[in-house]
């Protein structure tokens, strides 16, 4: 990522604090509905559903200029992802419903330049987070 791709996503982040619980009906409302099959993963407590996804776009946003953290912390939460059953191809459908929610909630500000780099900070996350998780210990 570029440093002004860096830029515009932790500044459009900014803009979704305020409105996060809006954010997390539209993107859980968006996902259950291309993925029903996924909702069951998920915790019943709304509440508890709204923290996750401001803690997956926190964690998109305050590690991209910092990458010496974030690669261990994506790494991890990987890991404990793949203990949620999450596979390869749950991610391709989380950021379709990231993107989409984005469109809706960010509007005028949603600029391809803004999709491009939230897109990227997404793809670092996944590819980080699915390496870990697929790492096997070596044999002895
Ligand atoms: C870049 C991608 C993602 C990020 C940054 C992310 C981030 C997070 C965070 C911060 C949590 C809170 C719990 C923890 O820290 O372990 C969480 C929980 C969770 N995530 Fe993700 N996530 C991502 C992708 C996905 C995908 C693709 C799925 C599959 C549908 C998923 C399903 C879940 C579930 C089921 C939980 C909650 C488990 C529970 O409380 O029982 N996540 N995620």
């Amino acid at each position: 990522m570029t440093p002004n791709q860096i830029q515009l996503v932790q500044a459009t982040f900014a803009q979704l604090v305020p409105i996060a619980t809006t954010v997390a009906d539209l993107f859980y409302g968006r996902l259950f509905e291309i993925a029903p099959h996924v909702r069951p993963m998920f915790p019943k407590d709304r509440t508890e559903q709204k923290e996750q996804l401001m803690g997956m776009l926190r964690a998109a946003v305050t590690g991209l200029d910092n990458l010496d953290t974030l690669v261990p912390a994506a790494s991890a939460l990987g890991r404990r992802h793949a203990g949620y059953g999450v596979k390869a191809q749950h991610y391709v459908l989380v950021g379709s419903a990231l993107l989409w929610t984005l469109e809706i909630a960010l509007a005028h500000t949603f600029t391809s330049e803004v999709k491009d780099a939230w897109a990227s900070a997404y793809i670092l996350l996944w590819t980080t987070m699915t390496d870990a998780a697929n790492e096997r210990p070596m044999a002895a």
